[in-house]
């Protein structure tokens, strides 16, 4: 496993993914509002690693995490946004 994120995250480094400054993430609605709310502590470099491992489902309980465990300041609907903006956009296939 370990392996496996080593050779993935190079990959991403390989195509630039993981650029600085931060890669801007996919236009798309919703692109806006994560922008906005998920750079404010890292920045959304976090969002395009974590797109190797995370499903639709992972997405969801990663932020909430960022809201409960860290204080993100972020509502009900603009999280449902977030989340719906990254599933469709940064989920990995859901593990069978
Ligand atoms: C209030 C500050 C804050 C905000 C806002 C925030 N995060 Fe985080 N985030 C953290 C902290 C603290 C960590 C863990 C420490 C670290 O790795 O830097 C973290 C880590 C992460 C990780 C790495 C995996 C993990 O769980 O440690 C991901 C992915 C992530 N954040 C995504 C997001 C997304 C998506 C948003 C927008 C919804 C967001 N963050 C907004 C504070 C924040």
């Amino acid at each position: 496993m370990k392996r496996l994120a080593t050779a993935a995250l190079a990959a991403l480094i390989a195509r630039g993914a993981l650029a600085d400054p931060p890669a801007p993430l996919k236009p798309g609605p919703g692109e806006d509002v994560t922008s906005a709310h998920c750079n404010a502590c890292h920045t959304s470099d976090y969002i395009v690693m974590n797109s190797v491992f995370l499903t639709a489902d992972q997405w969801k309980a990663e932020v909430t995490k960022m809201r409960t465990a860290f204080g993100a300041p972020i509502d009900d609907a603009t999280a449902a946004q977030i989340v719906a903006y990254l599933a469709a956009h940064y989920a990995a296939p859901a593990k069978p």
